[in-house]
């Protein structure tokens, strides 16, 4: 059920027409997203942070100086070609909820005011047990079942691609955080996840209904949040069947991403752990839905499991047995969409002696997960046209917790997961993998 490679370039389809890119949730991520692409192709900003526009990749020896962007190398779609498409329970276009989320100045905003408002929610498939904090839900599908809402949203899929002349699309899920939900018999099969949609069974979560509409039209489907989604053997099972790339889960944007850049760089040097703390404070609305202990465990899940699999403690128990590991997301309504994050790391060194560095990272979230959303759809359209199925190890470099094939553990290493995904390009436009042996010396 992993990538299936392929290394003939010359069979990749071309990139040609519209892709539209769907965002179940049209909160401060997307918009900043969408509003940023727009600012982009209107020559007014620069797309900082997205590989897909401005990363280069080298090819062959480096006495050959090739390294073209990235772009230029692969057959991406154009941001021209982009139309984009949302869901939302609140019925606020992208314009309005732009504004309210607060990520962007109004003055970024306004060139692509008339853009943003004519862009407007399509009814959710959204119950708020499944997040409890939202407020002003009104426009929200209703049907005789669950598999009736997601029908709903796989007409939706195919209306807004014929209304927009759109050739492709690529689904990313932008939407809140939902309630902790383990995979259960409901679950294990297609027969039996289709059965418990027709019951409307508690255990199938809105977002996995966008997922199963999506791999259903053949959609790429990308999950930016923690929750499960389609992370289980009866949608991972389909989007083999029909050929469709699907990755996930949530976001790798800012104390999480420092933590894969810092961790392998403490390992590489065998120093120890002692112990590693985490909190920060953050007022947007994905703060007040985490504010919810149901939701944050599903948020405390992803971030606990990095350091683990990095440190690799079974290997090194007298470096990193038994650290201790503590995360906390406390809600703080003045500072918006700027969240502030402490890190607080006990390391030991030489004969034990201990040491601590002090991490006070002031980010904005929706600053850093917007070109991540870009990237994902453009490479998972990408897959789809180059004939990969299943989960997309190669895209772990975006995701918290990465998704891996049945009983893999997932690469967490920031370093190791670009060298993956940057070999997979090579490797699928028939260049050769880079393994930093250095051997055209001595050859
Ligand atoms: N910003 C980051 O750095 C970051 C990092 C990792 C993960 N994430 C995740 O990305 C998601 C979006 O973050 P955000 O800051 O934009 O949040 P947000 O609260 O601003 O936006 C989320 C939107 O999703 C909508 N929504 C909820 N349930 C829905 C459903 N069933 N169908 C359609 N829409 C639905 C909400 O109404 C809201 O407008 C969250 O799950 C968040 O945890 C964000």
């Amino acid at each position: 059920m992993t990538d299936s490679l392929r290394s003939s370039a010359a069979s990749i389809a071309p990139a040609t027409g519209k892709l539209a890119i769907f965002t179940p949730g049209l909160g401060a991520v997307s918009t900043t997203f969408m509003a940023g692409v727009e600012r982009v192709r209107r020559g007014l900003s620069v797309p900082i942070g997205s590989l897909s526009q401005m990363a280069t990749i080298r090819l062959g020896k480096r006495t050959e100086n090739r390294s073209p962007l990235i772009r230029d190398l692969v057959p991406l779609a154009s941001l021209d070609d982009i139309v984009f498409g949302a869901w939302d329970p609140i019925p606020d276009d992208a314009f309005t909820a732009a504004t309210k989320a607060g990520v962007l100045e109004k003055s970024d905003l306004e060139p692509v005011a008339e853009f943003l408002k004519s862009i407007k929610p399509m009814p959710a498939a959204f119950e708020l047990r499944y997040v409890t904090r939202i407020t002003g839900a009104t426009n929200v599908k209703t049907g005789k079942n669950k598999r009736d809402l997601a029908e709903q949203i796989r007409a939706d899929i195919r209306n807004f691609m014929k209304e927009h002349g759109a050739a492709r699309a690529a689904m990313v899920w932008c939407g809140s955080t939902e309630t902790y939900i383990k995979a259960g018999p409901q679950h294990q099969t297609i027969e039996a996840f289709e059965q418990a949609m027709e019951e409307s069974d508690d255990a199938i979560a809105p977002s996995m209904l966008y997922a199963w509409a999506a791999i259903m039209e053949g959609v790429p489907y990308c999950n930016g949040a923690p929750n499960l989604s389609a992370d289980f053997p009866a949608l991972l099972g389909l989007a083999v069947k029909k050929g469709v790339p699907v990755s996930g889960k949530d976001f790798k944007t800012g104390q999480t991403w420092l933590k894969t850049v810092i961790a392998p760089g403490l390992k590489a040097r065998m120093l120890g752990l002692e112990g590693w703390y985490s909190t920060n404070i953050l007022g947007n609305r994905d703060g007040e839905v985490l504010d919810d202990p149901a939701s944050f465990k599903t948020k405390e899940e992803s971030k606990l499991s990095v350091l683990h699999t990095i440190l690799q403690p079974e290997l090194y128990p007298e470096l990193y047995k038994d650290f201790s590991h503590v995360v906390r997301i406390n809600y703080y309504p003045p500072r918006g969409d700027n969240k502030e994050g402490w890190d607080s790391i006990d390391i030991k060194g030489w004969l034990g002696y201990p040491m601590q560095i002090k991490v006070n990272f002031l980010c904005r979230d929706s600053i850093l997960a917007a070109p991540i959303v870009l990237d994902l759809a453009l490479f998972s359209d990408f897959a789809m046209r180059a004939g990969m199925k299943g989960i997309q190890e190669w895209l772990s470099f975006y995701y918290k917790s990465p998704q891996t094939a049945p009983g893999l553990q997932p690469e967490h290493d920031l370093f190791i997961q670009q060298t993956k995904l940057k070999n997979t390009l090579r490797h699928l436009m028939g260049e050769e993998q880079i393994t930093h042996l250095g051997l055209e010396y001595y050859q």
